[in-house]
């Protein structure tokens, strides 16, 4: 790996730029749209445990070792893993870990977009008064309506996946220093309003904390664990190689450890607000808690249109949405272009043109899902769950396995070591977790989904 050519010289300027562009890779759709949805629809507190735990035990070890890798091979993902696995004598077939990240990251791309229109399209609607003073059933009906339009959807789709296009294809560096430094705060800030006006006059404040907080056993089934497994994976945006690229321009002396547990904490921490916020609503409204992925689009609506200011509030909010998830899809685009270019020498414009055309094509299935194929069922599925759960909850966690086991057994202890940078301590819990405890969570909740 020795050359140094290839060492970008753009360095991220400091730590925090690293922590606001990985932050800006995982914090998305999965926090404020997704963990809600799949807390309701699993039940709440059991599920949000279950998550919790894999988050630290699983989640947090494996972010450090993406970008502990990324950092020392300096390349794309696909390209560190199989030099590295060349150094360190190892099969050739650790280059299939890069096969299962481009799986993961075109399937999660290809609904992640069309999610994301969505989001495009009620900024619009909030900001042009569309949703102003209507009734839950009306903001029910709208995103029906929405929905039942494979035209309409398509269009936000595809507004969304060229924006991901042009952010890549002029290479992520340009503007997302500057930009996230804005846009991470603004969300916070919009995020702890939405609280406070939650807590203060949704009446229901505590019934939603109970439902994301109380522990029912009964609800912690194999599917659940797998849920919140999946989840996990999906919010830190590990197991795909996101991080690892990133990782890439982390400063040498910059401790991955205190660096990853930040990125894990504002995620962490932003999805039980997004739920503190939603739950409490939801009740509000007299609505149902596992109503799925319209959860966050019908509940906010139809609260944004009788609050005061609501229609700015609500094209504020859908705006930062839409930029915080743009900020994690150009994440799930990078390595494959980085690795396109280095391998091939295929340029970036072309390599994410052809990259985003095909997570495009393959995301009109996601689009279908909602209207024309909503009965066309594989194993039970739509398409759009099939490739969510295809992607979230086999592939992420396969990819994420192969990097805890690459990186705790396979690579050079002394390397490792030397670029986590831990006490001797702190280096074996590390190595336990990514030896033991993260492939046993993997294969057994695998085996009682799977096999049992
Ligand atoms: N973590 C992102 C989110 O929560 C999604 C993501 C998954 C991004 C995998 C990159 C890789 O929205």
């Amino acid at each position: 790996m020795g050359d140094q050519q290839v060492v970008p010289a753009r360095t991220w300027t400091h730590r925090w730029t690293f922590v606001l562009a990985a932050a800006g890779s995982a914090i998305g759709l999965g926090n404020l749209w997704k963990f809600p949805y799949m807390a309701g629809v699993n039940g709440g507190g059991a599920f949000v445990l279950a998550y919790l735990c894999f988050i630290a035990a699983v989640g947090v070890p494996i972010m450090m070792a993406e970008v502990a890798l990324g950092r020392h091979g300096r390349h794309s993902p696909i390209t560190t893993m199989s030099e590295l696995a060349k150094t360190s004598q190892a099969s050739r077939w650790w280059g299939v870990s890069g096969w299962i990240s481009a799986v993961s990251s075109m399937c999660i791309l290809s609904f992640y977009s069309v999610i994301a229109g969505w989001a495009v399209y009620y900024t619009i609607g909030m900001f042009s008064g569309t949703f102003d003073h209507i009734t839950p059933e009306q903001a029910d009906a709208s995103f029906e309506a929405l929905t039942l339009s494979p035209l309409r959807m398509t269009v936000w789709h595809s507004v969304f996946m060229v924006l991901t296009g042009i952010i890549v294809a002029r290479g992520v560096h340009k503007g997302l220093e500057s930009s996230l430094r804005i846009i991470m705060p603004s969300l916070f800030v919009l995020l702890v309003v939405l609280l406070g006006y939650s807590v203060m006059y949704s009446g229901h404040f505590m019934e939603g904390v109970r439902f994301l907080l109380e522990f029912h056993p009964e609800d912690l089934t194999g599917q659940a664990l797998l849920a919140a497994l999946g989840h996990a994976f999906f919010s830190l945006s590990v197991g795909m190689g996101a991080i690892m690229a990133y990782g890439v321009y982390m400063p040498k002396k910059e401790s991955i450890a205190s660096t990853v547990a930040v990125v894990a904490s504002l995620d962490t921490a932003i999805a039980l607000v997004a739920g503190l916020i939603i739950f409490p609503l939801t009740f509000s409204q007299g609505m149902e808690p596992n109503q799925g992925p319209e959860l966050m689009f019908v509940t906010l609506t139809a609260v944004f249109s009788s609050m005061p200011a609501g229609q700015f509030f609500g094209g504020l909010f859908f705006l930062l949405v839409s930029i915080a998830a743009l900020t994690s899809s150009i994440s799930m685009v990078e390595p494959l272009v980085t690795w396109l270019a280095e391998r091939f020498a295929i340029k970036r414009a072309v390599g994410t043109t052809a990259y985003c055309l095909l997570a495009w094509l393959l995301g009109l299935g996601t689009v279908m899902s909602f209207n024309e194929w909503s009965d066309k069922l594989f194993l039970g599925r739509t398409f759009f769950e099939t490739v969510d759960f295809l992607s979230a909850n086999i592939t992420l966690p396969l990819g994420g396995l192969l990097i805890a086991i690459f990186a705790s057994w396979v690579m050079k202890r002394s390397l490792i070591y030397k670029e986590l940078n831990l006490s001797t301590g702190g280096f074996n819990v590390w190595r336990a977790l990514c030896r033991v405890v993260a492939p046993l969570a993997v294969l057994v909740i695998f085996t009682e989904n799977f096999l049992g």
